[in-house]
């Protein structure tokens, strides 16, 4: 099917959806694209939390086809008016060649292609957070028809964009005794929805204080969020529109440093995205040493290295930089997050297409090509 017959047949998706799911608004309806990558999300978010599922031969045309579909739709995302924007194209010709990626490779490795479709939720949320949504999501689906964990059916629920819904799905999460090791993470993707895209930071206080009150357990680690959240109230920070270039490095540097709180990190990142998509909008150079620090301060914070915006950032630096050890450092970013990526228990196994790219990434920054160990498996 070619791009337009898609964009003709959202309509019709969306006039068939049953209205359980849909709640009409008044308002601009989202990009025709997003009502088949929903449809094609949901069908393959049961294959998403089981391995098993995933490789049982039996379920491979089905998932076949979504993933052909994803690639196929997301082609088209470019034409759409609302991705043209510059920083959110970056996100859509990264998410089109993940589904190329992904389509491609389900046929050959089901362990790459199960790693790039766990991803593929991160690809959703790193293009949503740069789109300010209305608050009220078009979409509402009960979160009793989503598999899986509380926290799988939230970070299902975050990739759409039903930040309330997803929050709900953390917060319980937190409220049982009995998924001690998930909780961290399921506070922090609450407060990535406080911080990152509300900017919020008395809600997110709220937030964690509802818990502890709840369950005394949990003040042993969520004291230091909410000393870190008191701190970055107190702070001064730029302000994307009028800050000079010079502020702006130096606040990312002081609050993207690894030893720096979740908190500020995860506030600075939304600041620097928004600072970054006002600066290109203007068609003003930021400098390199800004997306380093954008790319440093997003990859601490993100679940999955593989979809990552995160290399794009370092990316951008390194074009700008070129053969200089900005560049370089920028580089040595992408290869370890690279090379960490392909990491399992028998060592590293690169793609050949990743190896290509390291190695046209080093000529750009002045280094020689070099050997990287080659994926064999499957
Ligand atoms: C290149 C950017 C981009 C990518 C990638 C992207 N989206 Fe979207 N999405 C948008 C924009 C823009 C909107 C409209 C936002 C608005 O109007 O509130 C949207 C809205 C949506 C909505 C409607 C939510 C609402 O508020 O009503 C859903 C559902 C959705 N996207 C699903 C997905 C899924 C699933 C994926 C991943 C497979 C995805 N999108 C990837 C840009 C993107």
């Amino acid at each position: 099917m070619n791009d337009q017959k898609y964009i003709f047949a959202a309509a019709l998706v969306l006039l068939s959806l049953n209205t359980s799911a849909l709640v009409a608004q008044s308002k601009e309806p989202p990009p025709s694209q997003m009502i088949f990558f929903l449809e094609s999300i949901k069908k393959l978010q049961p294959f998403m939390i089981s391995d098993e599922a995933f490789k049982d031969p039996t379920n491979e045309k089905k998932i076949q086809a979504e993933l052909d579909k994803l690639k196929e739709v997301s082609k088209s995302l470019s034409h759409e008016k609302r991705i043209a924007k510059p920083g959110v194209k970056d996100a859509a010709l990264k998410v089109q060649s993940h589904f190329s990626e992904l389509a491609d490779a389900f046929p050959l490795s089901k362990a790459y292609s199960r790693y790039l479709l766990h991803a593929t939720l991160d690809g959703c949320g790193s293009c949503h957070s740069q789109v300010r949504g209305s608050e009220k999501p078009l979409f509402n689906f009960d979160a009793k028809d989503l598999a899986g964990t509380p926290f799988q059916k939230g970070e299902f629920l975050f990739a759409v964009r039903q930040y309330p819904q997803a929050i709900k799905q953390y917060e319980e999460v937190l409220n049982k005794a009995d998924i001690i090791d998930q909780r961290r993470a399921a506070l922090e993707r609450g407060l990535v929805v406080y911080l990152r895209h509300f900017k919020d930071f008395d809600s997110a206080e709220t937030w964690i204080r509802s818990f502890s009150k709840k369950r005394p357990d949990h003040a042993s680690y969520s004291q230091p969020y909410l000393d870190d959240l008191k701190a970055l109230k107190k702070s001064k920070f730029p302000y994307v529109q009028k800050s000079n270039s010079k502020e702006v490095e130096n606040f990312a540097k002081n609050s993207c440093q690894t030893q720096n709180g979740f908190v500020n990190r995860v506030f600075a990142s939304g600041l620097l995205h928004d600072y970054l998509e006002n600066r290109r909008q203007k068609n003003e150079a930021v400098k390199p040493v800004i997306y380093y620090w954008v790319g440093k301060c997003d990859a601490s914070l993100q679940s999955s290295y593989i979809f990552s915006l995160t290399n794009l950032m370092f990316e951008h630096c390194i074009d700008l930089a070129g053969k200089s050890s900005q560049g370089e450092k920028c580089f040595e970013e992408v290869e370890s997050q690279i090379v960490l990526g392909f990491t399992g228990s028998s060592g590293v196994h690169l793609p050949e297409d990743q190896i290509s790219k390291l190695n046209a990434l080093r000529k750009k920054v002045g280094l020689k090509a070099k050997h990287y160990p080659v994926n064999k498996e499957e």
